[in-house]
């Protein structure tokens, strides 16, 4: 399937996407989730991007954490680059791949040394007639409407078969518009996963040891983006006036707005959205 048309797409899906690609362009790194930071950074430390890539691996070792021992195959839906598919296959688990992107195909082929079949699909348009032992959406789940997602997960699952699922989501309702608006509501997502005969059999909240990656990108659009902008901004201001008007009405038109919440993306995390690893499992049917 072709990558969607931008027009079909939810605006706040395609902040995100954007965030994604921003994402890969500055960690130049096979995962593009938030990773795990374990130890936290001490008070001041300055983040790197060679310490974001340790903690993406020690969140891809998190999530294997939580597959339970018996698990042999694995469906990673929204599975990026390849970064976890290639994780979780060089611990013995039979891995597939799904997402509606074809860059992503690409680099999650050259990740993967081809060695992991990828659908170049969304979750809610891939069927199969065999079954997976357990699911993973890393990051993914955000993307994918509550009912979509249990509803087609059981569908891939036999009874007894798990769910694992990492993201951030909102506890606050009430948040509806924004950044992070596109995360699911953790009590609706809760609620469908139940309506579908799914079980929670275990929980984590891990938003401090993700936090510090927001801190980090915040820091690099600061330091990096808005300097260089602004520098671009000085130079047309001074070769060409007209264009620098209106550039400088084009930015506080349509720019103004959303560069001050990403900026403050730490704090809107915070007051509205927590980041959980769940474990479910579809009930045994007896
Ligand atoms: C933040 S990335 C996470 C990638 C990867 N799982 C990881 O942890 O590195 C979100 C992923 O979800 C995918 N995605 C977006 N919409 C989707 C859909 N409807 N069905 C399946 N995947 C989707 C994106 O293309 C991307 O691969």
């Amino acid at each position: 399937m072709l990558k969607p048309k931008s027009s079909n797409i939810p605006k706040a899906t395609r902040y995100q996407n954007a965030a994604i690609d921003y994402y890969m362009g500055l960690t130049n790194s096979s995962y593009l989730h938030y990773g795990y930071w374990e130890p936290l950074p001490t008070q001041g430390e300055e983040l790197t991007l060679t310490r974001l890539r340790v903690a993406q691996e020690s969140y891809a070792a998190k999530l294997l954490s939580f597959i339970p021992e018996s698990i042999k195959t694995v469906l990673d839906v929204g599975c990026g680059i390849g970064g976890n598919a290639a994780y979780l296959c060089s611990r013995g688990l039979i891995v597939e791949g799904l997402a509606p992107d074809a860059l992503q195909q690409e680099r999650f082929i050259k990740n993967t040394n081809s060695q992991v079949p990828f659908y170049l699909t969304r979750f809610e348009d891939f069927h199969k007639s065999y079954s997976y032992d357990l699911i993973l959406f890393s990051e993914s789940s955000q993307y994918i409407a509550a009912l979509d997602l249990a509803q087609g997960a059981a569908r891939l699952l036999d009874s007894g078969g798990y769910l694992l699922l990492a993201d951030m989501m909102r506890f606050d309702a009430e948040y509806q518009e924004g950044i992070f608006s596109n995360c699911h509501v953790a009590s609706e997502l809760q609620a469908a996963l139940e309506q579908a005969g799914f079980k929670l059999i275990k929980t984590e909240d891990i938003s401090t040891q993700v936090a510090p990656t927001i801190d980090l990108c915040v820091d690099n659009f600061r330091t990096f983006g808005l300097s260089t902008v602004k520098y671009i901004a000085d130079v047309v201001a001074i070769a060409l006036p007209p264009l620098y008007a209106i550039g400088r009405w084009a930015f506080k038109r349509w720019l103004e707005k959303p560069i001050a919440e990403g900026l403050a993306a730490r704090a809107i995390f915070e007051n509205h959205l927590c980041y959980s690893i769940q474990l479910w499992q579809l009930s045994k049917g007896d």
